[in-house]
């Protein structure tokens, strides 16, 4: 979502004359995009905007501006802890930006603002478009902004407002806007897409991706993020009818304890998350499902962490990102008694890792000799400094391929970019499949 903003601010300042850059001391104004969801991220964010004194001092013209969720949280105080920036605005005011600049230009002043008018205002990407590269293969698409969930460790409904959904007519048209321009796959953005629209009456989450699966060169569909308690049937019936869009659900769990999911505020248990994974996979059986796990909740005792290794041991995820628990200003968690020590979370955190690492490779083994289909996006790492010539791309359930041209190719250079080719996959990694092409261009609509 943050990649997503910072192309926005990017955009917006655009028709004011602005340019990227990617050397910091060419540039005129510089924006840092802050993340607030756990402590590390909020501590990075800080420790950037500090080493950004010593540009200011070298060019004192320079305008330096905090935006995204610490900037939300913090408001006025960033100021008052660091003289050397001009302004903070929050998460809803990336569209009031131009204002925001062209005041600080001519009166010099320092500026807050950090208000939340839920009337965001749609944007007009075609304007922007226009005079954009977008080079990229695959872009995100925020679909809708905030959320109304309150889970009692995070952040983000205090920092990204209650939840709006976006006009399905405007993300059709931006989607058609990034078509045109080459990108290939979009993923589709929201904290829990599968409420998309319900708030304001527009259509549901699965007509939306059934419109934008109708999308002539569009390749794939991705979306992130569904929360368990609100994954529909039809949702289901969408994952597994729509061609176009991925066969893979990111869905968070967090905890495999029936007792923490309630300190949580998540609204599932165990179970019923567990059901619903079962009717993922019996609709739709070549599904990749990935999750989310805190470990090191407030009062998360050993039978409760016991418990979560034991439902990570029973769906075998295809991967997991898993995170220590951290307190975080606001959200309820941060109240509550029996905080766990940081060395136990680490042990957990490690034991977590090293399980789902087992079941990634196992699960990754049985790929071998299997033909993928690969939406490529590019060159491989290895290929920057190797002979020999490897592409690299991802499976619709998003499993990074490496791969090779075989020997009835001829070799296709920056033209398989952006192309659904097959894959034979020969040898696992830890992280990634490697292997050999088959066949170029499958056609898609
Ligand atoms: N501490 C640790 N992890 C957190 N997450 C959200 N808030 C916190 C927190 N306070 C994790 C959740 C969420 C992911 C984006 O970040 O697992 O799904
Ligand atoms: Fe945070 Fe819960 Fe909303 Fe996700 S659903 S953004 S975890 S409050």
């Amino acid at each position: 979502m943050n990649v997503y903003d910072s192309e926005s601010i990017a955009r917006v300042l655009y028709p004011m004359g602005f340019e990227q850059t990617s050397c910091l001391e060419a540039a005129d104004i510089v924006i840092v995009n802050t993340c607030a969801i756990r402590g590390k991220a909020e501590q990075k964010a800080f420790s950037f905007l500090g080493r950004l004194a010593d540009l200011k001092r070298k060019n004192p013209g320079l305008i330096i501006g905090v935006g995204g969720c610490v900037a939300q949280q913090e408001g006025r105080r960033i100021l008052g802890r660091m003289p050397h920036l001009d302004f903070v605005f929050g998460t809803r005011a990336i569209f009031r930006l131009p204002e925001i600049v062209n005041r600080i230009v001519k009166d010099g002043e320092r500026i807050v603002d950090i208000d939340m008018m839920d009337n965001v205002p749609e944007f007009q990407f075609s304007e922007a478009f226009k005079d954009t590269d977008v080079s990229e293969i695959s872009k995100f698409v925020t679909i809708m902004r905030g959320c109304d969930n309150y889970c009692a460790y995070c952040v983000v409904p205090y920092v990204r407002g209650s939840e709006i959904s976006r006009q399905p007519k405007s993300i059709i048209e931006e989607i058609e806007e990034l078509v045109d321009a080459g990108v290939k796959e979009v993923t589709l953005l929201g904290q829990n897409v599968n409420s998309y629209g319900l708030k304001e009456g527009l259509c549901s989450f699965s007509e939306l991706l059934a419109q934008a699966n109708d999308i002539r060169g569009l390749k794939r569909i991705r979306f992130t993020t569904s929360h368990p308690k609100d994954l529909s049937e039809e949702l289901i019936y969408a994952v597994r009818n729509l061609d176009k869009l991925c066969k893979h659900i990111h869905l968070p769990v967090q905890s495999g304890s029936n007792r923490i999911l309630k300190l949580m505020n998540r609204k599932y248990t165990r179970e019923q998350y567990l059901e619903k994974t079962d009717k993922l996979r019996a609709a739709c059986p070549e599904i990749a499902i990935t999750s989310d796990i805190i470990v090191g909740f407030p009062g998360e005792r050993q039978q409760d962490f016991e418990d979560t290794l034991d439902l990570l041991k029973s769906i075998r995820y295809d991967s997991l990102y898993a995170f220590k628990y951290s307190d975080r200003p606001n959200a309820t968690a941060a109240s509550l008694p029996e905080k766990i020590s940081e060395s136990e979370k680490q042990s957990r955190l490690e034991q977590v890792l090293r399980l789902q690492k087992d079941i990634t490779i196992e699960k990754n083994l049985v790929l071998i000799d299997s033909v993928q289909v690969v939406l490529v996006d590019g060159f491989s790492k290895k290929s920057r400094d190797s002979e020999i010539r490897q592409w690299s791309g991802r499976t619709a359930t998003n499993k990074i391929v490496n791969f090779t041209c075989n020997n009835h190719n001829p070799d296709p250079g920056d033209g398989l970019i952006g192309e659904l080719i097959q894959v034979r996959i020969d040898e696992v990694l830890p992280n990634s499949l490697c292997g050999r092409m088959t066949q170029t261009s499958i056609t898609a609509s």
